[in-house]
């Protein structure tokens, strides 16, 4: 699936006040297969942005289009369009409501009207794509489970809906270390299954350590679209919407005032690790007199 969003503005109707425009011609393609995200600062208009993409609210100008069809067009199926595309709304696990995991992850594919032999197959796929064993954890109460835990269920049930696009608002947001890292698996894999991962966050290091492609919104307005080394480079644009440079870029840059890395595109401490581990260490640190 294709979705393009063109020239699309945005307000909340609000009465008797003026209101300014939460998002401002905003022009933005996805192409099927990437893997993208979204970042700004908070009030950005980015969670307004994706509840454009399945209808849930309707564009004052502009259209969005999927494989060239404009989603309000007469004739147009908006119900068919939930079923390609998934949401992960921030806070998801806040929906979990069924005594079992099992029940919660098969409510979205049983509401689709699948029979219960399918449902039974993707509700297993589904929790195994989240890094939880099925056999463990299908008869676990959701409300038992760590917030890790949580926040992968709810996920496993947008994933048991196997849209061709997944959005997610924040997926690690409040998660630990090892719940922003099982998330970060979670996204991958789906990804490498074919489909189409939008990914918004707040979560800078998070981000670069996954996609190329980084879309900037500040003010309801597109600031940038286009690979993250040229992002990073632009220091004017990063503060004036308030982002900051990753961490592991930040360590880069002054490992590579030492002379110890050459690279500036290392995005991950593995990366990092791989480029000193190729003789530079050896040469800076360990060839380093001992006293
Ligand atoms: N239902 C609503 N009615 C009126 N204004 C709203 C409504 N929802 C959001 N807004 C306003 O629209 C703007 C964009 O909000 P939005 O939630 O899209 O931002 P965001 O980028 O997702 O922020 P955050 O990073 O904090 O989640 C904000 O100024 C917000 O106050
Ligand atoms: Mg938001």
């Amino acid at each position: 699936m294709n979705l393009q969003i063109q020239n699309l503005s945005f307000r909340f109707s609000s009465f008797g006040s003026f209101s300014e425009p939460v998002l401002n011609d905003i022009n933005l393609n996805i192409e099927e297969g990437e893997f993208l995200a979204l970042v700004g600062p908070s009030g950005s208009g980015k969670t307004t942005l994706m509840q454009h993409l399945t209808g849930l609210l309707k564009p004052d100008a502009g259209q969005i289009r999927v494989d060239n069809q404009d989603i309000f067009a007469k004739g147009f199926s908006l119900t068919e369009l939930r079923k390609k595309i998934g949401l992960v709304f921030q806070f998801p696990e806040t929906q979990l409501f069924e005594d079992s995991v099992y029940k919660d992850v098969a409510f979205g594919p049983r509401n689709l009207g699948l029979p219960e032999n399918e449902v039974a197959v993707r509700v297993e796929e589904a929790i195994e794509n989240v890094r939880l064993d099925f056999e463990k954890f299908k008869n676990r109460i959701p409300f038992h489970l760590s917030e890790g835990e949580k926040r992968r269920v709810a996920i496993a049930g947008v994933l048991a809906l196997q849209p061709e696009f997944l959005v997610l608002d924040e997926p690690t947001a409040g998660l630990d270390y090892s719940g922003v890292q099982a998330v970060a698996d979670i996204l991958k894999h789906y990804h490498s299954m074919g489909r189409t991962v939008l990914l918004i966050s707040h979560n800078i290091d998070l981000v670069t350590s996954l996609v190329d492609r980084m879309v900037v919104i500040s003010d309801g307005k597109i600031r940038f679209d286009g690979h993250k080394k040229e992002l990073f480079q632009n220091q004017k644009l990063l503060q004036s919407v308030g982002l900051s440079i990753p961490r592991t870029l930040a360590l880069v840059n002054s490992l590579k005032q030492k002379g110890w890395v050459k690279s500036s595109e290392l995005y991950s401490i593995n990366d990092i690790k791989r480029e000193l581990d190729q003789g530079i260490l050896a040469k800076h640190i360990l060839a380093q007199p001992q006293t």
